[in-house]
Order: structure tokens, then C-alpha cells, then sequence
């Protein structure tokens, strides 16, 4: 295992993948294959292995281009290569297009030499404004090597970064252009990973959407030519999630090839998937390449954020494994990267704006008895932000509604034995507030243009370091005046009318990478500064969820839709490429306010547990029956979180006679195989398909597993006019009679208990109890009726 160079073969090998390129006489790097783990290497010389892995090529064909007279057979258009330019016969898109001071666009990167090294270097500038966030691991955990290649044309230098993660069989690539030479250098194009992946039938996977609508799976087949998944929105977006998989279109969730890529950074991206004339499929990740173009003047060096590459044998739930491992243990970083998380109450829903401190209070009070740990105060408790329309940057206190300031309120939550949280939305400024009217050029804009404006913002201009100071200070002055231990960081635009005015050196180039870089410096700031504090990130839910927030934020928000239906759709979705443990996911009110819809409250705690469970509605409004159920829910997640949070997840297709619509099967095991846990999630039921059976994954073969369902109370409401097929009096339905009775008498559910060896609950499965159909209708039978579920808990005895 690891990477090693048999002349003139790379081979970078992981636990279960093996990732092999070479050197060719000519010096271009050919790629030779990426797949399941190649047993025997080491019997092998390094041209034998090239001879059986390499296309031999005879002949060009038709109209290729021979790359020089002594080459004659080499076409790079028929060429996998590790990396590709314009100019020299290869037709696909490139990796890397620059222009030179004379206009001449060729580029030809040839080898000239190489370094391996335990651990993983750090490949980005050492200059603290310029720094992009990267995956990290140990000497024991991760291997890298730098190939360095140099242009026959011109005297630009190209390093290509290889960081191969052996447990989760995870590669992270990322490449920087050296200007080693006189003149300066146009880069149109710098992508951070090529995969000319050999084989050309591939189902394409991902994950597009909107705003409420975060993180819907398509897959379709690769349509040819080529495909495309970008965001220009200025974040990684809800529009288009850098997250893309390649599979076979036989792979299913739970077998079959595939391979994941994503990347780490929040801004534009692009993924092309582009099908050569000669076959295969050339994938390519990088920034969106119009946001990073820029002149490289002599002796300045450009690098590309760092890319991911996954690959799995066991299916999407295996690579989402992987991914999800990675996440947590080489993104994820500082003291809350392996701490189980609180359960939040968020002020959000519950108040919106319109709030003091006694009302707080009463909220927090309401949260503390039923068991809530942390208590986050959302938007408007600073400058006179009444409603959307002000205030962003002036982050003062309003002393108006919280006459003690942060500091009264949070010490006030501590002495209940909560601890105290804020929102904030650094990165942005209102027209109406007293930064814009002082600072004016703070502010991303051009200042004799008309500005076209999300939620009446603009964005603040974090490409210049002076911005990043003045909001490193007000924010350590915020985090200081009060006993806060946790942030939520929001960012609730997408990014139009880009200007700096204060760009004079720069010209507008790059701004908005620029404006990332200034971001990561913040956040890495503010990280060493309040190390303890624990911030999620956030842009209007889920518009900017990626690996490059994930370096300095433990979890995102994954929506503003707390609607537990839609959120099934939308965990889902996150769940190829993120783990629960950085997934915000909220019980809130029924209806719903983004669709009106009403879940049962068990179903909205159910989904909302495969997340980071939090509350987010007004407590203090509800009655006795559901503040002893949230209670229950709560006290449940604690025992089980650790295992919800940091498990092993899957997506299961359970065993229902048909595809359910919208229906889900979840399931975590923790690592120990001694606590699981099954989720059962019904969209609109079909009738009379009552039988369940779910094939329980990973435990122990041999040992003895007790599932268990503890039967909750139905209310009688729900059997409408039916309950007069069992009542001796008549009921009329929504008459007085019949909710006096719903008060005082409700009907149980079934419960359910199973004990199994491991190997029974594996490979026969676990049998459900009937589903209710209208007849036959005894203690036995399960209600399930729409948007229902069931959380069962799996122990190891
Ligand atoms: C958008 C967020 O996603 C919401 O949760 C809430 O924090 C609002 N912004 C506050 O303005």
C-alpha cells in the first residue's frame, strides 16, 4: 500500500483502489487506469506493467494529429493523460489553457521529475491572505507525491499534487502553475484534477436544486459530448453541488462500481464529463475557470483548490462510506471534530424577528425542561434589525430588546444550564446601516452603477485584508461580550454585480476567488482565536455546503426547509457525499412554514435525528401531550447520538412489494456493530401493501440483536368515521364528542420487538409488522399512514 515509482510507472495504491499513470518516452504523463485495488504489482517491472495496462496504439487514425515526426503513433487526442492542453492535436476539453504575451495558446507539459513524501505537504501559499483550506492526515494516514512537469514552449513550470488517503481510499489532487520565466503569462484555464477515466458508459449522479430545494439526486446516463455541473451563482450554490458520481449503470446502492469526485471550495465550480471521439471519459474538477483566470507575471506562481476523488467496489452506500469517513477525518478539524453535538433550540421560527429578552427567556426555559443544550438566538438581536431591510454589519447589540446585551442574555441561559449561541452574517452589509454609510468602499459594488440586490445586501469586499481585519475585530468583539459557544455564520445572497472599488493593482481579476481567500483567512482567524467555539455554517440553508466551509465549520445547515418530507429528499441527497455529523436538520412546527404541509411530530423527529437534531419552533406554545413527547425524543437522541451522528450510514432500499414514492429505509450502525439504528419513512402509502421485510446490514454474524419499536400513542382522530365500527356510542367526526374523547383517551400503536442473530437480520431480514389496510385492524397491525415512521433501535445483547 501507498505510492511508489517502478520506471516508468506510478502506482498509487490505497486499501481498495489503485490509481496507476506513467511516464512516456516523450515525456507526457499517460494515465493507465483507476479502479478496484490491482493485486501482484510487485512480481511485475515497471515496463511490463506498462506494457500490459498502456493502449497500445498502431496507427493514428483518419485525421488525428501525430504529436512530432519521431512520435508518429503518439495522438494525444487518443491519449488518458493525467493532464491535457490546447494546441498539440488532444481535442478534448483541457486542464490547463493559458496564453502567452505573444498570443501563442500552445502549451506542451512534459516530465522533468518527481517527490514522494509521507504525510501531506501543505501546497498552498504560506502568505496567511492567499491560503486555500485542505484536507489534512497523519504520516500513518496519507502519502503524497509531486510530479513537476515543464512547458516545451514557454518557461512555465506545472506541479501536479497527488494525496492519496489509504483508509478511505480517497485521492485529493490539486495542481499549481509556476511563472519561472521574463514575460507574464495569461491562465484562462487551471483545473485541479483530471481523471481521463477509461471506460465510456457511465451513469452520471448529481445534486441540483434551489433554495428550500437543496440536494436533488438526478442520474442519468452520460448523453455524450459533453456534460456539465457548474456553479457561477458565487457560492458552491443549492443550485448545483460540487458533489458529482460517476457509475456504472449497473451500480446500485448496494453493489457495483463507481467512482465520487468533489471539491474543497466555496466558490464557482466546475465538473465537465466529456466523452472523447476515441471513448472514454474525461472528467475534469476544478473553479469555474473564467472566476480564476489571471495573468501570472514572472516568478508568480497560481494553485488550484484541491479536488477529491473517491472510488468504491461496494456501490453508492460505499463511496458515500468513504466519503463520509474523509469528511469527518480529514476535513473536519479542531476540537468538535469527533465531539457528539448539542441539541439546539433556534430562535428562528419561533420568533423571526419579533422578540426580547423576556420572551427569550420564556422560549429557553420551555427548551431547558425538555431537555435542549444549547440555545441559539437567530437573526435580529443587533443595530435596528427589525426585518430583513437593515442593520447587516452593525454588530452591536440592540439595546432595546436585550437590555443586559449578549452578555446579560447568555448568562442567564448558562445559570438554566444551556449554553447560549448567536447568528451572524458577517459577510454581508445593509444599504441601511452605519458600516455602509462610514465605509461605503467596504463594499463589493460599483459606486456610480445601478446594483441589483439579494435581500436588500451587498456582499462585504473580503478579497482585501483590511475588510478581513476591521470583521476579525468586530467579530472577537461580538464572541467577547458574552458567554458564547457557538455561531451560526449565514450568508443569505447570490453574488451579482462584482466591483471592487478599492482594486486598483488588480483590475477586477479573480475577484471573487479572491474574496474566498480572504473568507479562509478570516475563518481561520476567528478558528485560532475562539477555538471552543462551535460554528455552522449557513447560506439561506444549504446554498453553500461544501468541503472548503467544512475546514472551519464542523456542520452546515443544510435547509430552510424544515419540513420533514422535503427533507428527506434533501438528507437524502446530502448523504452521498456528507455524513450526518455535519448535517443541521430542525423538529419545527406543524403546518410547516415553507410548505404548509403537517408532519406528525414523531416523523419530523425522526428525519430531523439522522441529522444534527435541533428545535426550531415556539415551545411555549405547546401543549402538555407534545412537550412530554419532544422530552421522549430528546432523551432518546442522547443515547443514541453518537451513534446517529458518527455511525456508518445507508441508504436502504427496503423491501416494500413496490417503489414507494418518497418513501426512505435509513439505517446507521456504529462502529462497534453494538448500537443501530432504523428509519422508516413513508411518503403518501399505497393501500394494501402491508408487508415490510428490511435486509439489516453490517453486525455481527454470530451475535444476538434485540430491534426494538417503543409503541407511542395514536391519536383516535386519525380513524376519522371508522371509529364507530368499534364505539358502542356514535361519534360524529370533528364533532365535540369525538375530540373530548381524543383528549382523554388515545389509541396505542403496535409495538415491536424482534431478537436475531446478526447473520438472520443480514440475510433474511427483519419482518415488520403488517401495515394497517382498512380490515383486520387489531394491536398487531402498524398505522402507517402517510408521512409516518418508525425509528427502530438495534442493540447487540
Ligand atoms: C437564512 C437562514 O437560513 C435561516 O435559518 C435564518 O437564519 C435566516 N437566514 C435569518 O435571517
Amino acid at each position: 500500500m501507498g505510492i511508489y515509482y517502478k520506471d516508468p510507472v506510478f502506482v498509487l495504491e490505497s486499501q481498495s483502489s489503485s490509481y496507476v499513470f506513467a511516464i512516456r518516452a516523450t515525456g507526457h504523463l499517460e494515465h493507465l487506469y483507476y479502479g478496484e485495488r490491482l493485486e501482484g504489482l510487485e512480481g511485475l517491472s515497471g515496463e511490463a506493467l506498462y506494457q500490459c495496462l498502456s493502449q497500445p496504439v498502431a496507427f493514428l487514425p483518419g485525421n488525428t494529429i501525430a504529436y512530432s515526426s519521431e512520435a508518429q503513433t503518439l495522438g494525444l487526442e487518443l491519449l488518458a493523460q493525467e493532464l491535457s492542453t490546447d494546441g498539440k492535436g488532444d481535442l478534448r476539453q483541457p486542464m490547463v489553457a493559458i496564453k502567452q504575451s505573444d498570443g501563442h495558446k500552445t502549451a506542451d507539459f512534459i516530465y522533468w521529475s518527481h517527490h514522494i513524501q509521507e504525510g501531506k505537504p501543505a501546497t498552498t501559499p504560506s502568505d496567511f491572505y492567499q491560503r486555500l483550506p485542505q484536507a489534512y492526515g497523519s504520516e500513518t494516514e496519507v502519502q503524497s507525491l509531486c510530479v513537476t512537469l515543464k512547458d516545451r514552449n514557454s518557461d512555465l513550470e506545472l506541479d501536479l499534487h497527488y494525496s492519496l488517503f489509504y483508509e478511505t481510499n480517497v485521492l485529493v489532487r490539486s495542481a499549481q502553475l509556476n511563472n519561472k520565466g521574463q514575460a507574464p503569462v495569461q491562465v484562462n484555464k487551471l483545473m485541479s484534477l483530471q481523471l481521463d477515466y477509461l471506460e465510456s458508459q457511465m451513469d452520471l449522479i448529481h445534486f441540483s436544486g434551489a433554495w428550500a430545494r437543496e440536494m436533488h439526486v438526478t442520474r442519468t446516463a452520460h448523453p455524450g459530448g459533453i456534460w456539465q455541473n457548474s456553479s457561477r451563482a458565487g457560492v458552491s450554490s443549492s443550485r448545483k453541488n460540487p458533489l458529482v458520481i460517476l457509475a456504472d449503470p449497473s451500480t446500485t446502492e448496494s453493489s457495483g462500481r463507481c467512482l465520487g469526485s468533489n471539491l474543497i471550495y466555496s466558490g464557482n465550480h466546475q465538473t465537465t464529463v466529456e466523452r472523447g471521439s476515441y471513448g472514454g471519459l474525461r472528467l475534469l474538477v476544478g473553479v469555474e475557470p473564467e472566476s480564476l483566470a489571471q495573468t501570472l507575471k514572472p516568478g508568480a506562481s497560481m494553485v488550484t483548490p484541491e479536488a477529491v476523488l473517491c472510488y468504491s467496489t461496494a456501490g453508492l452506500n460505499g463511496l458515500s462510506q468513504q466519503f463520509h469517513r474523509f469528511v469527518q477525518n480529514h476535513i473536519v478539524r479542531g476540537p468538535w471534530q469527533k465531539r457528539t453535538r448539542p441539541v439546539l433550540i433556534n430562535s428562528w421560527e419561533a420568533c423571526y424577528f419579533d422578540f426580547n429578552e423576556a420572551k427569550l427567556l420564556k422560549l429557553a426555559k420551555a427548551a431547558k425542561a425538555v431537555g435542549v443544550e444549547l440555545f441559539v438566538l437567530d437573526d435580529g438581536w443587533f443595530g435596528e434589525r427589525n426585518d430583513d431591510k437593515s442593520s447587516l454589519g452593525d454588530w452591536q447589540v440592540n439595546l432595546k430588546k436585550l437590555p443586559g446585551g449578549l452578555n446579560g442574555l447568555s448568562a442567564k441561559i448558562k445559570a438554566m444550564g444551556m449554553d447560549f449561541g448567536i447568528w451572524v452574517e458577517p459577510e454581508m452589509v445593509s444599504r441601511d446601516s452605519q458600516l455602509f454609510r462610514a465605509h461605503p468602499e467596504y463594499a463589493l459594488f460599483h459606486p456610480d452603477k445601478p446594483h441589483s440586490e439579494g435581500r436588500y445586501q451587498m456582499l462585504l469586499n473580503l478579497a482585501e485584508p483590511k475588510v478581513v481585519d476591521y470583521l476579525f475585530n468586530a467579530l472577537s468583539e461580538v464572541l467577547n461580550s458574552g458567554d458564547i459557544s457557538y455561531v451560526k455564520w449565514d450568508m443569505n445572497r447570490v453574488v451579482t454585480d462584482v466591483y471592487s472599488p478599492m482594486d486598483h493593482e488588480q483590475g477586477q481579476t479573480a475577484l471573487m476567488h479572491r474574496y474566498y481567500l480572504g473568507l479562509y483567512a478570516l475563518l481561520e482567524k476567528l478558528q485560532q482565536a475562539f477555538p471552543e467555539v462551535l460554528f455552522e455554517g449557513c447560506a439561506s440553508g444549504g446554498n453553500r455546503f461544501d468541503l472548503g466551509m467544512l475546514c472551519y465549520m464542523p456542520q452546515i445547515w443544510a435547509s430552510d426547509n424544515t419540513d420533514a418530507y422535503s427533507r428527506l429528499a434533501i438528507q437524502r441527497g446530502y448523504s452521498y457525499g456528507y455524513p450526518p455529523s455535519v448535517m443541521g436538520a430542525h423538529v419545527a412546527t406543524a403546518p410547516n412554514h415553507q410548505t404548509l404541509r403537517a408532519m406528525p411530530l414523531a416523523t419530523r423527529y425522526h428525519v430531523a435525528a439522522f441529522g444534527l437534531l435541533g428545535y426550531e419552533l415556539d415551545l411555549t406554545k405547546q401543549d402538555a401531550k407534545v412537550l412530554s413527547a419532544i422530552k421522549d425524543q430528546i432523551c432518546q437522541y442522547k443515547r443514541l447520538r453518537e451513534t446517529l451522528q458518527f455511525g456508518r450510514f445507508y441508504r436502504l432500499p427496503g423491501a416494500e412489494n413496490s417503489r414507494q414514492q418518497g418513501s426512505e429505509v435509513w439505517y446507521v450502525i456504529n462502529e462497534a456493530l453494538t448500537q443501530g439504528v432504523l428509519g422508516l419513512f413513508a411518503g403518501p402509502v399505497p393501500a394494501n401493501e402491508s408487508f415490510t421485510s428490511v435486509l439489516v446490514p453490517h453486525l455481527e454474524p454470530e451475535a444476538l440483536y434485540r430491534l426494538r419499536y417503543e409503541a407511542k400513542k395514536l391519536d383516535i382522530r386519525l380513524f376519522g368515521d371508522l371509529i364507530n365500527q368499534v364505539s358502542p356510542i356514535p361519534i360524529a367526526q370533528d364533532s365535540l364528542t369525538q375530540h373530548l374523547i381524543a383528549k382523554f383517551y388515545q389509541m396505542d400503536e403496535e409495538s415491536f420487538e424482534c431478537t436475531a442473530s446478526g447473520s438472520i437480520l443480514m440475510r433474511s431480514g427483519v419482518k415488520l409488522p403488517q401495515r394497517f389496510c382498512g380490515m383486520g385492524h387489531n394491536e398487531g397491525v402498524s398505522v402507517f399512514t402517510d408521512y409516518s415512521s418508525r425509528l427502530y433501535v438495534i442493540e447487540r445483547l
